[in-house]
């Protein structure tokens, strides 16, 4: 069922759980939607300038709806005249506040705050939540905001951020934080003169809200680049447009790592090869055949899956969303595979719920030891995050028995219909209400 933004997201799914029983094979074809972490950020952007905006192959997912109503809070309203299509409309007539109820949801909220800087001068809003996995600073953002002419004051648990008008400034990160780059791409299309953003990630999705704001009159070079040069236009003079949002490569590889564990062959339509090119070529290695498709690609399972080291890093390497799925794959494959994560620490916490499907997992530090062992076995675990749930699920396609996963509501903030379209290509799942 699609259910409307702006529909509060309830506590009742959090009393549902996905049961899953272990069902050989998959086969056929199952269609992935536009990108989480793309469509959010489209979604923030909308706050630069009023009028009429589409957004189309937009996922039916949870945090998509508490975007709608954190910019309904905002003044822009959100309708969905049918499924994967977004109306936004944007009146000009916005108050730069963003809520503690929906900021500590979902970790995009801090993507209104470029937008919302840039054009109405100040913004105040909570500091953000998102997924369990350790501290996720805004340090970045704030000091290139800060470069660009931004004050900041910080109390309560809020930030509060004022410019009359910003200007360009030259900055270079760190490290290539997603967030950092977005927030400052935004609020540089209005500033005074040239931005020019060093070290700047540049994730498929990134280039997605490069090409989105370029469509709406932005000037933005080096696009898909480690350096991104944006000079300011005038306030207000960026349009409303329309745009289809990037496919999501994370639930790509997500049926990608569902048919390596069950065995058989799927075309994955939607899938953008040339998005995911090193976790393709990472699968390969270990015994996956994938080749391009009308449209997407296809991917055969190995009678045995091998093991490989696989290390997380910002795009073009591995993501750290993939880490989950990789390591439930390297849980069953034939040998030892060391897992290092360099983005995020903590990130680590469904390692204990693969133990108890029976997988073989010592972490230490950033580092996971995985030592394949032929069939995990089912049992209750639960989501801890978006990713980590998803690799439940899988995990339970290569279970004996049982899985019965709780948690989720986690699941579905990032996931347009897991069940459904795994059910669709053979898999042996189905939601049930629990308590
Ligand atoms: N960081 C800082 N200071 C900052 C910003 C980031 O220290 O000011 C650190 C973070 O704490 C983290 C690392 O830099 O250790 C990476 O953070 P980044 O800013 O790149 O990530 P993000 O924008 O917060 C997005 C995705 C995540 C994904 C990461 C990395 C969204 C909404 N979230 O987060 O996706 O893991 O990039 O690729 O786009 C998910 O979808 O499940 C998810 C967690």
């Amino acid at each position: 069922m699609f259910r409307t933004p702006g529909v509060p997201t309830g506590a009742h799914l959090a009393d549902e759980a996905i049961v899953v029983r272990s069902a050989g094979p998959l086969s056929g074809e199952v269609h992935v939607p536009g990108a989480k972490n793309s469509v959010l950020k489209l979604m923030a952007a909308t706050l630069l300038t009023d009028g009429r905006f589409e957004l189309t192959n937009v996922p039916d997912i949870a945090d998509v709806r508490i975007m709608a109503e954190l910019l309904a809070a905002i003044g822009v309203t959100t309708e969905t005249p049918e499924p994967g299509r977004l109306v936004l409309t944007d009146r000009g007539d916005l108050t730069p506040v963003a809520p503690y109820e929906l900021v500590e949801r979902i970790r995009a909220s801090i993507n209104v705050l470029g937008p919302l800087l840039t054009r109405c001068g100040h913004v105040r809003m909570s500091m953000p939540g998102g997924d369990d996995f350790g501290a996720r600073p805004i340090d970045m953002h704030v000091a290139g905001l800060e470069a660009m002419g931004a004050t900041f004051k910080f109390g309560h648990g809020e930030v509060e951020a004022s410019a009359d008008r910003l200007h360009g400034a030259d900055i270079t990160f760190d490290f290539p934080s997603v967030g950092a780059t977005e927030n400052l791409l935004t609020a540089a299309v209005y500033a005074h003169g040239i931005t020019r953003i060093d070290n700047a990630a540049r994730e498929p999705e990134i280039i997605d809200l490069c090409q989105f704001l370029v469509k709406m009159g932005a000037q933005i070079e080096g696009i898909g680049t480690s350096t991104l040069v944006i000079t300011g236009v005038e306030r207000g003079s960026l349009r409303a447009v329309s745009h289809s949002t990037v496919p999501d490569r994370i639930q790509a590889a997500t049926y990608l790592a569902a048919v390596a564990v069950s065995g058989g062959r799927l075309t994955i339509t939607g899938a953008r090869a040339d998005h995911m090119e090193m976790v393709l070529v990472r699968a390969r290695e270990m015994g996956l055949v994938i080749e391009q498709a009308p449209g997407g690609i296809t991917v055969e399972a190995p009678e045995r899956l091998r093991s490989i080291d696989v290390a997380t890093l910002p795009y073009p390497g591995i993501a750290t969303d993939y880490k989950p799925l990789i390591i439930t794959m390297l849980g069953v494959a034939d040998g030892v595979g060391i897992v290092t994560e360099n983005l995020y620490p903590g990130r680590f916490r469904y390692v204990e719920e693969l133990q108890r499907l029976g997988a073989d997992i010592r972490t230490n530090g950033h580092h996971a030891v995985v030592r394949g062992v032929p069939r995990l076995s089912g049992a209750p675990v639960r989501a801890h995050d978006i990713r980590a749930g998803a690799a439940m699920v899988v995990a339970g396609l290569a279970a004996e028995g049982v899985t019965t996963i709780t948690g989720v509501h986690h699941i579905d903030r990032g996931y347009d219909d897991l069940v459904g379209r795994l059910r669709g290509v053979g898999a042996d799942l189905e939601r049930v209400s629990v308590g």
